[in-house]
């Protein structure tokens, strides 16, 4: 049988976890390949978040996995920087694809995004990548749970399993600062009312400018996963959303008797978490402690660090400039070959064998275990 009449076979809730289902939706875009993207509108999502709706010219229909992200790199006062944005469309409408950014506050490019990303501009993006998808974990119980912007995996998650009419059952549960915080609120609502197996659950800390909002206040606790959602633990966890909220719901499922070997997760805040490694004091500092010498073979920079640090890290505090995004070893911005020496990489796929192979290695998740002579 070929690979279509294979996919052809499978359930819609086979399909919506299924690599080659969504391979068969248009082109493939390498994940490290920069295209150029043009931005065909911006729609106004809440008060500090919008969507981007983009075309690529290299792909009239682009295939991705729902939950998988782009890295933009847009040039900031002559400068390229790049940051991670998951593809909030579906794949199963593969002609266009969007990002959906909230403002950071002092944030580089979500601001640039903001103020300067028009319909008709365009911008340099590498391939869509991310292993927070739902051929990770196959299942047909699904509790979905995000804050914030983290809401974007678990969206197109939704919106392809829409699409599909994938026979899966759904609790959607999103944390929000205030109703109007919201994100995607009147189509959550309105996918629904047409799916019977979808249900959505708004959590709001406060209630801003909705006084009469019925929904629930406050965070998830234990008692509210218990009473809005008893069969929680024989659902499939996926959680996006801020580190301080994914801590603390990790913490409550454990806490309540979930399996935490059915539960995923993705951060999206690792930016501020590396700006703050690399701004503080090596641990153990003041102490004995083994350093290494780090060469930059290209700027002629020398630098000691410890193997408690990542090369990125040490590298940009020693005033590299090194491209770098996700900080978590998926989107491969930072690969760099390692000329001399050796170190201990822990990736999350953002590398093939083969590139390791020629000596390439992803400097956020690479600590060094000898001197480094590095291509940078
Ligand atoms: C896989 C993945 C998917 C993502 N998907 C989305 C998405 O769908 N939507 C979305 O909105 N975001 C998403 N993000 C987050 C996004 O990549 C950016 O991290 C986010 O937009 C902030 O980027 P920025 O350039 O605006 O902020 P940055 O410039 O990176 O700043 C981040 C924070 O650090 C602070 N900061 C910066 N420099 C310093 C300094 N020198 N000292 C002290 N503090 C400093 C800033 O004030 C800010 O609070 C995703 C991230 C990942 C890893
Ligand atoms: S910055 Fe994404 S893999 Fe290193």
């Amino acid at each position: 049988m070929g690979m279509v009449e294979n996919i052809a076979s499978l359930r819609a809730d086979q399909r919506f976890a299924d690599t080659d289902h969504w391979a068969s939706f248009g082109a493939q875009w390498a994940s490290g390949d920069s295209k150029r993207i043009e931005c065909l509108s911006v729609v106004d999502e809440t008060h500090d978040v919008k969507t981007f709706v983009f075309q690529c010219p290299d792909y009239p229909a682009l295939a991705y996995e729902p939950g998988q992200f782009l890295t933009v790199s847009p040039v900031i006062d002559g400068q390229s920087v790049s940051r991670c944005y998951t593809l909030s469309s579906t794949p199963t409408r593969p002609f266009t694809f969007s990002i959906t950014v909230k403002r950071v506050p002092g944030g580089a490019v979500s601001n640039w995004l903001h103020d300067h990303l028009k319909a008709g501009s365009a911008l340099a993006a590498s391939g869509p990548a991310g292993i927070f998808t739902p051929v990770a974990a196959p299942a047909r119980k699904l509790l979905y749970l995000s804050a914030g912007s983290g809401v974007t995996p678990l969206m197109a998650m939704t919106r392809a399993a829409a699409d599909l009419h994938a026979d899966l059952d759904i609790v959607f549960v999103h944390s929000a600062r205030t109703p109007k915080d919201i994100i995607f609120r009147e189509e959550l609502a309105r996918l629904e009312r047409a799916l019977p197996n979808l249900r959505t659950l708004f959590f709001c800390e406060g209630l801003g400018d909705e006084p009469h909002w019925q929904g629930p206040l406050g965070r998830l606790s234990a008692d509210e996963l218990q009473r809005q959602i008893p069969d929680f633990k024989e659902r499939e966890v996926f959680t996006c959303g801020p580190k301080g909220y994914m801590d603390a719901t990790k913490a409550l499922l454990g806490n309540a008797g979930f399996d935490l070997g059915r539960y995923h997760q993705e951060s999206f805040d690792i930016n501020a978490e590396e700006v703050l490694e690399a701004l503080a004091e090596p641990a153990g500092a003041g102490q004995a402690q083994d350093t290494f010498t780090v060469r930059l073979a290209r700027s002629g920079k020398v630098f000691t660090m410890t193997p408690d640090q990542t090369v990125l890290s040490a590298a940009k505090k020693a005033g590299a400039v090194v491209p770098s995004s996700c900080s978590q070893g998926v989107c491969g911005t930072c690969k760099t070959a390692v000329l001399e020496g050796t170190v201990e990489m822990k990736h999350n796929g953002g590398i093939r064998q083969r590139e390791i192979d020629k000596g390439l290695r992803l400097l956020c998740c690479s600590r060094p275990t000898s001197d480094l002579v590095v291509d940078l």
